[in-house]
Protein backbone atom coordinates (compact mmCIF):
# COMPACT_ATOMS: atom_id res chain seq x y z
CA UNK A 1 0.00 0.00 0.00
CA UNK A 2 1.34 3.55 -1.03
CA UNK A 3 1.16 6.20 1.50
CA UNK A 4 -1.51 8.97 1.31
CA UNK A 5 -0.59 12.48 1.09
CA UNK A 6 -2.17 15.49 1.33
CA UNK A 7 0.34 18.70 1.50
CA UNK A 8 -0.07 22.50 1.67
CA UNK A 9 2.20 24.51 -0.39
CA UNK A 10 1.65 28.23 1.09
CA UNK A 11 3.68 29.51 -1.20
CA UNK A 12 4.71 33.28 -0.78
CA UNK A 13 1.58 33.79 1.64
CA UNK A 14 1.01 34.70 5.42
CA UNK A 15 2.36 36.75 7.82
CA UNK A 16 4.08 34.64 10.76
CA UNK A 17 0.91 35.56 12.54
CA UNK A 18 -1.47 34.10 9.94
CA UNK A 19 0.62 31.05 9.75
CA UNK A 20 0.72 30.48 13.43
CA UNK A 21 -3.29 30.96 13.21
CA UNK A 22 -3.46 28.60 10.16
CA UNK A 23 -1.50 25.79 11.60
CA UNK A 24 -3.82 26.03 14.82
CA UNK A 25 -6.85 25.41 12.76
CA UNK A 26 -5.73 22.60 10.30
CA UNK A 27 -4.35 20.77 13.52
CA UNK A 28 -7.81 21.58 15.07
CA UNK A 29 -9.57 19.79 12.74
CA UNK A 30 -6.72 17.12 12.17
CA UNK A 31 -8.66 14.40 14.05
CA UNK A 32 -11.14 14.70 10.94
CA UNK A 33 -8.60 13.04 8.91
CA UNK A 34 -8.61 9.42 8.84
CA UNK A 35 -4.92 7.96 10.57
CA UNK A 36 -3.36 6.46 7.32
CA UNK A 37 -3.75 9.99 5.44
CA UNK A 38 -0.23 12.14 6.18
CA UNK A 39 -0.57 15.56 6.22
CA UNK A 40 2.27 18.16 5.56
CA UNK A 41 1.98 21.55 4.92
CA UNK A 42 5.00 24.09 3.62
CA UNK A 43 4.64 27.65 5.26
CA UNK A 44 7.69 30.05 3.85
CA UNK A 45 11.44 29.98 5.48
CA UNK A 46 10.74 32.66 8.33
CA UNK A 47 7.67 30.74 9.84
CA UNK A 48 9.54 27.12 9.90
CA UNK A 49 11.92 27.46 13.08
CA UNK A 50 8.56 28.72 15.34
CA UNK A 51 6.07 26.08 13.61
CA UNK A 52 8.25 23.04 14.06
CA UNK A 53 7.63 21.51 17.22
CA UNK A 54 3.63 22.17 17.20
CA UNK A 55 3.51 20.38 13.62
CA UNK A 56 5.51 17.48 15.16
CA UNK A 57 2.99 17.43 17.93
CA UNK A 58 0.55 16.99 15.93
CA UNK A 59 1.87 14.58 13.82
CA UNK A 60 1.71 16.94 10.39
CA UNK A 61 4.89 16.96 8.58
CA UNK A 62 6.66 20.44 8.15
CA UNK A 63 8.47 21.25 4.11
CA UNK A 64 10.18 23.81 3.21
CA UNK A 65 9.58 25.50 -0.72
CA UNK A 66 13.03 25.24 -2.06
CA UNK A 67 16.51 24.75 -1.03
CA UNK A 68 19.54 26.36 -2.25
CA UNK A 69 21.78 24.34 -4.56
CA UNK A 70 24.95 24.89 -2.23
CA UNK A 71 25.88 22.96 1.05
CA UNK A 72 26.86 26.43 2.59
CA UNK A 73 29.26 29.46 2.20
CA UNK A 74 28.87 32.92 0.42
CA UNK A 75 25.17 32.80 -1.34
CA UNK A 76 23.66 35.40 -0.07
CA UNK A 77 19.76 35.01 0.62
CA UNK A 78 19.77 31.06 0.49
CA UNK A 79 18.54 28.37 2.91
CA UNK A 80 20.81 25.05 3.09
CA UNK A 81 19.22 21.66 3.26
CA UNK A 82 21.30 21.27 6.17
CA UNK A 83 19.79 24.19 7.81
CA UNK A 84 16.55 23.01 7.01
CA UNK A 85 17.42 19.53 8.48
CA UNK A 86 18.77 21.45 11.49
CA UNK A 87 15.26 23.01 12.53
CA UNK A 88 13.25 19.85 12.21
CA UNK A 89 12.10 20.23 8.66
CA UNK A 90 11.30 16.61 7.20
CA UNK A 91 10.55 17.72 3.07
CA UNK A 92 11.51 20.03 0.72
CA UNK A 93 9.35 20.61 -2.12
CA UNK A 94 11.82 21.16 -5.27
CA UNK A 95 11.40 21.88 -8.50
CA UNK A 96 7.96 23.70 -8.38
CA UNK A 97 6.95 25.01 -11.63
CA UNK A 98 7.37 29.23 -10.17
CA UNK A 99 10.64 28.07 -9.00
CA UNK A 100 11.66 26.49 -12.99
CA UNK A 101 9.74 29.61 -14.39
CA UNK A 102 10.55 32.74 -12.61
CA UNK A 103 14.06 31.76 -10.99
CA UNK A 104 15.30 29.78 -14.25
CA UNK A 105 15.76 26.22 -11.86
CA UNK A 106 16.79 23.37 -14.88
CA UNK A 107 17.38 19.39 -14.44
CA UNK A 108 20.70 21.07 -13.59
CA UNK A 109 20.14 22.92 -10.44
CA UNK A 110 17.65 20.26 -9.33
CA UNK A 111 19.86 17.47 -9.77
CA UNK A 112 22.31 19.55 -7.23
CA UNK A 113 19.14 20.23 -4.95
CA UNK A 114 17.88 17.06 -4.38
CA UNK A 115 21.35 15.59 -4.18
CA UNK A 116 21.38 17.83 -1.29
CA UNK A 117 18.15 17.95 0.10
CA UNK A 118 18.57 13.98 0.35
CA UNK A 119 22.21 14.37 1.85
CA UNK A 120 20.46 16.36 4.95
CA UNK A 121 17.99 13.80 5.15
CA UNK A 122 15.15 15.89 3.59
CA UNK A 123 12.25 13.64 1.75
CA UNK A 124 12.03 15.50 -1.66
CA UNK A 125 8.33 16.29 -2.92
CA UNK A 126 9.83 16.69 -7.07
CA UNK A 127 7.55 18.48 -8.98
CA UNK A 128 7.32 17.43 -12.68
CA UNK A 129 4.28 19.30 -14.74
CA UNK A 130 4.20 20.20 -18.36
CA UNK A 131 2.98 24.10 -20.08
CA UNK A 132 -0.11 24.65 -21.55
CA UNK A 133 2.04 24.79 -25.66
CA UNK A 134 3.73 21.75 -24.49
CA UNK A 135 0.31 19.75 -23.85
CA UNK A 136 -1.43 21.61 -27.10
CA UNK A 137 1.88 20.62 -29.21
CA UNK A 138 1.53 16.48 -27.71
CA UNK A 139 4.93 17.43 -26.25
CA UNK A 140 3.33 17.04 -22.46
CA UNK A 141 4.75 12.85 -22.39
CA UNK A 142 8.19 13.98 -23.59
CA UNK A 143 8.83 17.20 -21.34
CA UNK A 144 8.02 15.10 -18.45
CA UNK A 145 10.07 12.10 -18.96
CA UNK A 146 13.13 14.94 -19.35
CA UNK A 147 12.11 16.41 -16.04
CA UNK A 148 12.20 12.84 -14.39
CA UNK A 149 15.63 12.54 -15.57
CA UNK A 150 16.53 14.18 -12.28
CA UNK A 151 15.18 11.63 -10.04
CA UNK A 152 16.34 8.58 -12.57
CA UNK A 153 20.09 9.01 -12.16
CA UNK A 154 19.68 8.35 -8.37
CA UNK A 155 20.75 5.38 -6.33
CA UNK A 156 17.67 2.98 -5.50
CA UNK A 157 18.51 4.25 -1.64
CA UNK A 158 17.51 7.60 -2.77
CA UNK A 159 14.76 6.89 -4.64
CA UNK A 160 12.80 5.14 -2.36
CA UNK A 161 12.43 8.26 -0.22
CA UNK A 162 11.25 10.71 -2.82
CA UNK A 163 7.49 11.92 -3.41
CA UNK A 164 6.45 13.15 -6.95
CA UNK A 165 3.69 15.45 -7.77
CA UNK A 166 2.43 16.17 -11.26
CA UNK A 167 1.43 19.47 -11.54
CA UNK A 168 0.39 20.99 -14.97
CA UNK A 169 1.79 24.03 -15.10
CA UNK A 170 -1.63 25.72 -17.08
CA UNK A 171 -4.06 24.31 -14.29
CA UNK A 172 -2.03 25.92 -11.45
CA UNK A 173 -3.84 28.82 -9.75
CA UNK A 174 -5.71 28.77 -12.74
CA UNK A 175 -9.22 27.34 -11.63
CA UNK A 176 -8.69 24.93 -14.18
CA UNK A 177 -7.76 21.56 -13.38
CA UNK A 178 -6.65 18.19 -15.16
CA UNK A 179 -9.35 15.76 -15.66
CA UNK A 180 -9.08 12.65 -13.40
CA UNK A 181 -8.67 10.99 -17.07
CA UNK A 182 -5.69 13.19 -17.41
CA UNK A 183 -4.24 13.14 -13.88
CA UNK A 184 -4.75 9.28 -14.21
CA UNK A 185 -3.04 9.05 -17.61
CA UNK A 186 0.04 11.30 -17.05
CA UNK A 187 0.86 9.67 -13.03
CA UNK A 188 0.77 6.16 -14.72
CA UNK A 189 3.04 7.56 -17.32
CA UNK A 190 5.21 8.87 -14.66
CA UNK A 191 5.00 5.28 -12.45
CA UNK A 192 6.08 3.06 -15.65
CA UNK A 193 8.90 5.65 -16.56
CA UNK A 194 10.20 5.50 -12.63
CA UNK A 195 9.68 1.20 -13.14
CA UNK A 196 12.01 1.09 -16.34
CA UNK A 197 14.86 2.30 -14.08
CA UNK A 198 13.60 1.39 -10.42
CA UNK A 199 11.40 -1.99 -11.18
CA UNK A 200 8.96 -2.50 -8.32
CA UNK A 201 10.44 -0.21 -5.93
CA UNK A 202 8.51 2.57 -8.52
CA UNK A 203 5.06 0.67 -7.27
CA UNK A 204 5.46 2.88 -3.56
CA UNK A 205 6.31 5.73 -4.72
CA UNK A 206 4.05 8.38 -3.72
CA UNK A 207 2.70 10.49 -6.55
CA UNK A 208 0.60 13.48 -6.05
CA UNK A 209 -0.96 15.44 -8.15
CA UNK A 210 -1.46 19.17 -7.62
CA UNK A 211 -3.29 22.47 -9.70
CA UNK A 212 -6.56 24.10 -8.57
CA UNK A 213 -7.01 21.14 -6.24
CA UNK A 214 -10.59 21.56 -4.26
CA UNK A 215 -12.49 19.95 -2.28
CA UNK A 216 -15.21 19.83 -4.64
CA UNK A 217 -12.84 18.64 -7.19
CA UNK A 218 -10.20 16.01 -4.96
CA UNK A 219 -12.36 13.01 -4.78
CA UNK A 220 -12.50 12.01 -8.30
CA UNK A 221 -8.81 13.04 -8.79
CA UNK A 222 -7.84 11.43 -5.78
CA UNK A 223 -9.67 8.34 -6.62
CA UNK A 224 -7.70 7.20 -9.52
CA UNK A 225 -5.36 4.32 -8.99
CA UNK A 226 -2.62 6.26 -9.32
CA UNK A 227 -3.14 8.88 -7.66
CA UNK A 228 -1.79 9.42 -3.97
CA UNK A 229 -3.00 12.53 -3.03
CA UNK A 230 -2.22 16.29 -3.23
CA UNK A 231 0.03 19.09 -3.39
CA UNK A 232 -2.11 22.17 -2.63
CA UNK A 233 -1.88 25.62 -3.29
CA UNK A 234 -4.27 28.33 -2.75
CA UNK A 235 -6.96 25.95 -1.04
CA UNK A 236 -4.07 24.69 1.53
CA UNK A 237 -4.26 28.45 2.52
CA UNK A 238 -7.85 28.31 4.16
CA UNK A 239 -8.11 24.95 7.18
CA UNK A 240 -11.09 24.12 6.26
CA UNK A 241 -11.10 23.35 2.49
CA UNK A 242 -6.90 21.69 2.93
CA UNK A 243 -9.13 19.43 6.02
CA UNK A 244 -12.16 18.66 3.29
CA UNK A 245 -9.72 17.99 0.64
CA UNK A 246 -7.59 15.41 3.19
CA UNK A 247 -11.25 13.82 4.19
CA UNK A 248 -11.66 12.58 0.89
CA UNK A 249 -9.95 9.28 1.45
P1 LIG B 1 -2.95 25.66 -6.77
O1 LIG B 1 -1.36 25.43 -6.68
O2 LIG B 1 -3.59 24.56 -5.95
O3 LIG B 1 -3.17 27.02 -6.22
O4 LIG B 1 -3.30 25.54 -8.22
C1 LIG B 1 -0.78 24.16 -6.64
C2 LIG B 1 0.71 24.27 -6.53
O5 LIG B 1 1.28 25.15 -7.21
O6 LIG B 1 1.38 23.54 -5.79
Amino acid sequence: MRKKIVAGNWKMNTTFAEGEALVKAIIAKKGEVKNDVTLVVAPPFTHLTCLAEELEKAGIGLSAQNCAEHESGAYTGEVSAKMLASVDVKYCILGHSERREYYGETNATLTKKIDVALKYGLIPIFCVGEKLDEREANRHFDVINAQLEVLTRLSAEDFGKVIVAYEPVWAIGTGKTATSAQAQEIHTFIRKALAAKFGAAAEQTPILYGGSCKPSNAAEIFAQPDVDGGLIGGASLAADDFIAIAKVF
